[in-house]
């Protein structure tokens, strides 16, 4: 990795990289990259964001020089701070080298500044002690934006006029949400563009880092018996499953203003089924990859063919179909193809679980979902007619992140009258996200004997079976490719737009309704109308 770290950032920039990066062509001795956590205080950089970076030291992946600053409201020490971070570090259970060793050299390069997020002269302040670290060498400041969405503007304006490297790459990840539609999502991306360029604006979407969706791609473009079957003419439907076994306590605040579709449909789940669905990029180039999620590349090459062709294709015409991105070519989402659910207390082994309104920052009337169930559909050649069921919710019966691909029934098939289950069994591909992460290709099998039953068995790639190296959290690749400018696993703006474009109408509707909904125990497997839902295009939740 650390080869790669000098790449990306000693490299030449390329082309399209404009103000993020100048050119250096200097050696690592020579320059230095400067975190700051700005939200320092919160949760997410306490439970994620310190940890990752201590593990991405651990691992030996950061730059030698590096310093790592808190930044926030709060008043604190840098020793403060340290001893903070210091309660959530861990070292990698399979390696456990030096590990009290390399906790005491990373916490030496953690400090604190305290300052509010919309004053410039803070942020000159933090400004003026970075540049204490950074003396005689490049400065690449990285600032990591782990605050409640409505700081964002002020802080990147702050950090952005009075914090900016002077001559190395400044870049800001971005957390969710990113708006809550199409119009605050602009709007946002429009406020951060005033001072920021697209390129240095790294939105996370902490789903694309973990470990089984980065495999995805791997999975499909690079095994052959895969690929072919990937299209309407195998696979019978496709199920995005996310489940959390707890409830929104302590977030409650924040989730009653999104609501899981917000939370987790519109960006984790949609960005899995995007991956999922994409044509094969030209290359692994991030522009490629996100291109392939965003632009229909075959209908624009078909058009330009056409136009060709035929010079009567007016130019507004093919303009207008070469915007029509793969996201957008899904059909909008309808309410009759929607169904969602709200947690209700529930009395378990004596143990009394709260209703989602029982917290005391939703309002008891809220009709916010903490569950749904949605059926999509890609109007493409690849996709038409296979359904895509997603299904999200808090408080179920159990944690779990999966994709489950059914195939289709094998036509004319000599053993349909052997067994009685397996009339209908077909092939399902399993891919196990979380926790406990596998790829499992179910298939039907003879139980051996001198009879002829059959039986469905699993072909199984146990990740901790199969590899003893503990897995990175998504945030630790995340963080290290913000550093290296590898932008593959953000979030373009263009496919935000298209992302928000395809919920946003649903959402309007469901709240303009004020639609009721189902109430499910804490605990549960979620509403029954998922299962309706389901039923509709001849599914079974997996
Ligand atoms: P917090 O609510 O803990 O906020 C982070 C810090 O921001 C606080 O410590 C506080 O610092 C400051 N802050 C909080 N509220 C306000 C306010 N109203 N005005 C000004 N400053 C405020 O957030 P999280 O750490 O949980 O999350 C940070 C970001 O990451 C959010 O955008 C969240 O949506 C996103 N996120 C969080 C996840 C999580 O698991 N926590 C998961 C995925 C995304 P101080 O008072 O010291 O300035
Ligand atoms: C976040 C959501 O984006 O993802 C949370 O805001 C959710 O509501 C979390 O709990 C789940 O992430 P993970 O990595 O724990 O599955």
């Amino acid at each position: 990795p650390f080869k790669k770290l000098e790449d990306g950032l000693f490299s030449a920039p390329s082309s399209k990289e404009s103000k993020d990066t100048t050119v250096f062509n200097v050696n690592e001795s020579e320059s230095t990259v400067s975190i700051t956590v700005v939200g320092a205080s919160g949760d997410l950089a306490k439970k994620k964001i310190f940890p990752a970076l201590f593990a991405l030291f651990y691992e030996d992946c950061l730059p030698k020089h590096f310093t790592i600053y808190g930044y926030a409201r709060s008043k604190m020490t840098d020793a403060e701070l340290r001893d903070m971070v210091s309660k959530t570090l861990t070292c990698r259970i399979d390696k456990r080298e030096n590990c009290g060793e390399k906790m005491d050299q990373f916490l030496q390069r953690c400090f604190y500044h305290s300052g509010q997020y919309d004053s410039q002269d803070h942020f000159a302040e933090l400004d003026k002690k970075l540049k204490e670290h950074e003396v005689g060498r490049v400065p690449n400041r990285l600032f990591y934006l782990s605050v409640p969405p409505n700081i964002f503007t002020d802080a990147v304006r702050c950090a952005s006029l009075s914090a900016s490297s002077g001559n190395g790459w400044t870049r800001v990840i971005v957390e969710k949400p990113f708006g809550r539609d199409s119009e605050s999502s602009a709007a946002l991306t429009k406020a951060l563009k005033q001072y920021l360029e697209e390129d240095q604006i790294f939105r996370i979407d902490h789903y694309l880092g973990k470990e089984l969706v980065e495999n995805l791609s791997v999975l499909r473009f690079s095994n052959l018996i895969f690929e072919p079957l990937w299209s309407r003419q195998y696979i019978r439907n496709v199920q995005l499953i996310f489940s959390e076994d707890f409830g929104t306590e302590g977030r409650g605040g924040y989730f009653d203003n999104y609501g899981i579709i917000r939370d987790i449909m519109q960006n984790h789940l949609l960005q899995i089924l995007a991956l999922f669905a994409m044509e094969t990029p030209v290359s692994l180039d991030a522009e490629d990859i996100r291109n392939e999620k965003v632009l229909r590349i075959p209908e624009m090459k078909l058009l330009l063919v056409l136009c060709i062709a035929f010079h009567f294709i007016p130019v507004f015409i093919l303009l207008a179909w070469c915007q029509v991105k793969v996201l957008r070519s899904m059909r909008p989402l309808q309410l009759e193809n929607v169904v969602t659910g709200q947690y209700k207390s529930h009395v378990r082994g004596g143990i009394t679980y709260p209703a989602y309104t029982d917290d005391k920052t939703v309002p008891k009337d809220s009709l916010t979902p903490t569950f749904a169930a949605a059926a999509l559909f890609i109007d493409n050649a690849r996709w038409d007619g296979v359904p895509f069921l997603m299904k999200a919710g808090k408080a179920l019966h159990n944690k779990r992140a999966e994709i489950r691909v059914q195939f289709r029934h094998v036509p004319g098939n000599l053993y349909r009258n052997i067994g009685t289950e397996l009339d209908h069994a077909t092939n399902e591909l399993v891919i196990r996200v979380q926790p406990d992460e596998a790829i499992v290709l179910k298939i039907n099998n003879k139980v051996p004997g001198l009879g002829m039953r059959l039986d469905r068995s699993n072909l199984n790639l146990h990740y901790a079976a199969r590899y003893s190296k503990e897995i990175p959290d998504a945030y630790e690749r995340l963080l290290l490719d913000a550093i290296e400018g590898e932008r593959r696993l953000f979030i373009r703006s263009d496919e935000l737009d298209a992302a928000w474009s395809l919920f946003t109408p649903l959402l309007k509707e469901i709240e303009e309704k004020k639609v009721i909904p189902e109430y499910y125990p804490y605990g549960s497997r979620g509403p029954v109308g998922a299962h309706y839902l389901a039923a509709r295009y001849k599914v079974r939740w997996g």
